[in-house]
């Protein structure tokens, strides 16, 4: 399936310009600069497929990638970004929980949970948000690079703690380094084998 063809489809701003409903998909949320985009570049090979960035808040749309025709990947805007102003702010958490209550063909969203952080208040309030819309959620930890086996092993911990309160979190989580491709064929035969 990654070996395929990879397209960027579209960014989109509102429900009305998602594209047709006709395949299965799975979405990646995550606080900003958490590693969503190059996540999504690691798993399908592509450098810049999605833009990513050191300023946080750069993707503001939703953007679909397709692979081939049997998926599409979404990458969702960061949240909990200190500094976006609020009326963007609630426009896009609107956005968002119409996303996720109105999608009929999203099978799982990856919840991103950077490595070094374990989860945030931030991250308690999309969780509840999944749970409430019943979207089946798996967390990944990123930038598994970055931190020593002591913290990722406390890490790891205080996530799966955090779980046991949310029914629509999926029990196994995955640990990946986009830069150094931990966790990735894992990730994609997950992507690959939801049905
Ligand atoms: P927004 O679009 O702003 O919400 O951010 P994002 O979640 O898409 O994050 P992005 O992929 O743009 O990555 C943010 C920063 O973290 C970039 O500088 C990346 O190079 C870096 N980064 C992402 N993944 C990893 C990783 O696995 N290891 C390391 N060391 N750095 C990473
Ligand atoms: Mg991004």
């Amino acid at each position: 399936l990654f070996a395929g063809p990879v397209d960027f489809v579209k960014g989109v701003v509102a429900m009305s310009g998602l594209p047709p409903a006709d395949r299965l998909e799975v979405c990646f949320a995550g606080r900003s600069n958490v590693g969503k985009s190059s996540l999504i570049n690691a798993l399908t090979g592509r450098k810049n497929l999605a833009r990513a960035s050191n300023t946080p808040g750069r993707t503001q749309e939703i953007n679909y990638f397709a692979l081939g025709d049997s998926r599409y990947l979404v990458d969702l805007p960061g949240y909990g970004y200190a500094e976006a102003p609020v009326a963007i702010v609630a426009k896009w958490q609107a956005l968002l929980k119409q996303y996720l209550q109105g999608r009929q063909t999203l099978r799982r969203a990856f919840v991103l949970i950077d490595t070094r952080h374990g989860v945030k208040e931030v991250d308690e309030e999309i969780l509840s948000m999944l749970d409430r819309a019943a979207v089946t959620f798996q967390v990944v930890m990123t930038k598994a690079d970055k931190v020593n086996r002591a913290t990722r092993e406390a890490n790891i911990a205080q996530v799966m703690q955090a779980l046991q309160k949310h029914p629509a979190a999926y029990p196994e989580i995955v640990v990946t380094s986009s830069e150094k491709g931990e966790g990735i064929e894992t990730l994609r035969a997950l992507v690959a084998t939801l049905q």
